[in-house]
């Protein structure tokens, strides 16, 4: 049996977590064979709705489950932590944009990001899922210089995820027989669905819906169904954004398939003429722990263009917020 690994997981008596630490607990994360010991942060006032959720987490008598801690100190949650999920973090509600939380927000990353330098794993692999996820990975990476900024991400999986489900009705075809389907830049609605280079089966997507349908229709449902869900629920996503965090660290850790690739928001390497060390959403493949940006993909006008619109709103969100960081 492997040795157990610290997952520090942030606001983990809230909606995502709910269904998250269940599946992080059962193996789906991590792999059936990797002993996990959850590292539970909340606010004070939430401690004992978590601690409820260690007894039911408890009470599920998973064997990979070694240990719960629940702790509202951060430098607890996060001590030697080798994966830190930080979901922790104000939803916005109807009529609002995710980066109208920023204010709120990026404080909650600055001051853990500072707490993570100190007290984590040095080579802990961080996935950001609180609003806006982009700009708070960034402030958090600003915060924690001893960190490989390689190992702060955010998450995108869920509108990948939900632009394979759309595309998948679409066409009837079933939903893994899509591959190689990209979500460019910030999680908000400047986020780029893009099939272009995307395969149905053998097919190319691009042969099977015409552009209009993608242009006009595709691309605004995908980067508008958060706004989609809390209108319908009341409340934000919330079993679907678990499941995004699982899929996105378990292709992280695990590796992703031969022949296909996902979307995570990384720090940017400069790769298609986006800004160097901005969060951004690129399509990637992983193998041992490490992801590569797929490059050499040929980008329309139209496609670079949008891009660059979601690049510039994530230098606006940056520069909105400096005192957040030095
Ligand atoms: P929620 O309100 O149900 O839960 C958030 C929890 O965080 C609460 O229990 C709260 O007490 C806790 N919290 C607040 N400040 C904290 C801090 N400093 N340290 C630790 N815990 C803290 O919200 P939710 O539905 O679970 O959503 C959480 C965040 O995830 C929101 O910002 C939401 O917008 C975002 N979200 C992102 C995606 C994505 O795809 N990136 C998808 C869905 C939701
Ligand atoms: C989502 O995409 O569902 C989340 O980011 C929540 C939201 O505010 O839309």
């Amino acid at each position: 049996m492997k040795q157990p690994v610290r997952v520090a997981v942030t606001g983990a008596a809230g909606q995502i977590c709910y269904s998250l630490l269940f599946r992080i607990a059962s193996g789906e994360m991590l792999g059936k064979d990797q002993p996990v010991i959850l590292q539970l942060l909340e606010i004070t006032p939430a401690l004992k709705v978590l601690e409820a959720v260690k007894m039911e987490l408890n009470d599920c008598a998973f064997p990979l489950l070694e240990d719960v801690v629940c702790t509202d100190d951060a430098a607890v949650a996060f001590k030697d932590a080798d994966y830190g999920l930080m979901v922790g973090a104000k939803p916005r509600g109807p009529g609002m944009e995710r980066s109208d939380l920023l204010k709120d927000n990026g404080k909650i990353f600055s001051t853990l990001g500072k707490v993570i330098n100190d007290v984590a794993n040095p080579n802990i692999k961080i996935c950001v899922v609180g609003n806006p996820a982009n700009t708070n990975a960034y402030i958090l990476l600003k915060n924690a210089p001893a960190l490989n900024p390689r190992n702060i991400t955010a998450l995108t999986r869920l509108d990948h995820n939900r632009a394979i489900y759309q595309l998948a009705e679409k066409t009837g075809k079933p939903m893994n027989s899509i591959k190689k389907l990209t979500i460019w830049g910030n999680h908000s609605t400047t986020q780029v669905p893009d099939i272009a280079h995307t395969l149905v089966g053998t097919e190319q997507a691009s042969s099977l819906v015409n552009e209009s349908w993608a242009n006009e229709e595709f691309m605004p449902k995908v980067a508008k169904r958060g706004a989609e869900v809390i209108a319908a629920r009341g409340s934000s996503s919330a079993a679907s954004a678990a499941n995004g965090v699982i899929d996105h660290m378990h292709n992280w850790v695990l590796g992703t398939e031969e022949g296909d690739w996902v979307s995570m928001a990384v720090f940017s390497d400069g790769s298609y003429g986006i800004e160097e060390g901005l969060i951004y959403s690129y399509p990637v493949t992983c193998k041992d722990g490490e992801w590569t940006i797929v490059t050499g993909l040929e980008n329309s006008d139209f496609i670079v263009a949008k891009m660059k619109e979601s690049e510039k709103e994530l230098q606006e969100e940056r520069d909105t917020c400096a005192d957040l960081f030095a």
